[in-house]
């Protein structure tokens, strides 16, 4: 039994995602914290027949330390959701120093909990988060070893960021649903899994329809492929388009980071063999990230990559697997973006302008 925490829980994100928790048998506190109306969406969820306890916290009073003292996870949508006409990128402005100064108070009074970022940039929120955790000598367990030889004494200073999540999820719960319409059946949404690797924006999401649990219709053709792949790749951007200004995908959100929440409270009670892609530090699996960098050809520190969950956070990155040669393009057509994204983030805490 866990507590959770969410930052920016009042928002459109946050209000479900909150609801989703609060019914999660493993959370048996949930804590809420946003600039405006936690007691609120507090008080209204403390009256659900389940076990979590619920509070809310605003900024005054150490309100953040207060809800993120004794976390074992915490949930961020905090922050400014797209308009149509704005690429996930447009909000780095806005949203990178709300999540560095989220990610200070988790440095300081969390610095144990798995951190999950939902808010946008994730290709560069993601960075921005270990950046600041680094800086306080958190990234994770670090781990001195001590190696002794007759004259020398050895000392290697290991980070194990393995407890820091870009949540990618809806790109997954996308590409299940959308190959479920393709197949003419929605019920098989929930079982189809299509791991989607990469980042989260645009040409980075890649989604590798190759390894479908269930197989494309035959007589799919390479157009059909193709026009598949740009809809989970832009899928945000037909959300944005019919919500005409009233901001981004907020249900459909809760529900991925739910899902993907959910995952992560179980691998940490100890249930084995959970895998989900989400776009991670590639240090967190020393084996894993060097033989994916070998793959993509890149020495990029963040990729999104089928992880597979333990008591730790990250117990093991999986290789990609048989990639087709359209696959491989698409790969290669993600890499300048995402190089530049984490790269974006990483300078706004290393040389802020
Ligand atoms: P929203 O505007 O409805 O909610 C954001 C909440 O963050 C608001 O309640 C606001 O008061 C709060 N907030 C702002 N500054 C804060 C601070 N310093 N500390 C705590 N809370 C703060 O926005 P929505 O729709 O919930 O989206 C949130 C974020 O999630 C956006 O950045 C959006 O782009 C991102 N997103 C990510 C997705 C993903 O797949 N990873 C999918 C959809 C949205």
């Amino acid at each position: 039994m866990y507590k959770a925490v969410v930052l920016g829980a009042a928002g459109g994100i946050g209000q479900p995602l909150a609801l989703l928790l609060k019914s999660n048998p493993l959370v048996k506190e949930l804590a809420l914290f946003d600039i405006v109306n936690t007691p609120g969406v507090a008080a209204d969820l403390s009256h659900i027949a389940t076990p979590a306890k619920v509070s809310g916290y605003l900024p005054p009073d150490d309100g953040l330390k207060k809800a993120l003292t004794g976390a074992d996870i915490v949930v961020i949508p905090a922050g400014v959701p797209r308009k149509p006409g704005m690429t996930r990128d447009d909000l780095f402005k806005i949203n990178a120093g709300i999540v560095r100064d989220l990610a200070t108070g988790i440095a300081t009074a969390a610095p144990k909990a798995a951190v999950l970022v939902i808010s946008n940039p994730v290709n560069s929120t993601v960075p921005i988060v270990a950046e600041v955790l680094k800086k306080h000598g958190v990234f994770d367990a670090k781990k001195c070893v001590v190696i002794k030889r007759p004259t020398l004494l050895w000392l290697f200073f290991d980070f194990f960021p393995k407890r820091l999540f870009g949540v990618t999820t809806l790109d997954v719960v996308r590409a299940s649903t959308f190959v479920s319409e393709v197949l003419g059946d929605l019920s098989l949404a929930s079982s189809v899994t299509i791991p989607v690797v990469g980042g989260h924006s645009g040409v980075t999401i890649v989604p590798l329809f190759s390894q479908s649990s269930h197989p494309l219709p035959a007589g799919f053709s390479p157009s059909d492929l193709q026009a598949l792949t740009t809809r989970v790749q832009f899928g945000g951007d037909e959300v944005v388009k019919a919500k005409d200004g009233a901001g981004s995908a907020t249900l459909s959100m809760a529900y991925a980071g739910a899902e993907f929440a959910g995952k992560v409270l179980r691998a940490l009670n100890g249930e084995k063999g959970i895998i989900s892609p989400s776009f991670v530090h590639l240090s967190c699996d020393k084996a894993g990230g060097d033989s994916l960098k070998k793959v993509i050809g890149k020495e990029l520190d963040f990729f999104s990559v089928p992880v597979e969950l333990g008591p730790e956070g990250v117990a093991k990155l999986h290789s990609l697997g048989n990639l087709t040669e359209f696959e491989q393009s698409l790969i290669q057509a993600a890499l300048p973006d995402l190089e530049s994204n984490i790269e974006k983030g990483v300078s706004f805490i290393e040389s802020p302008k």
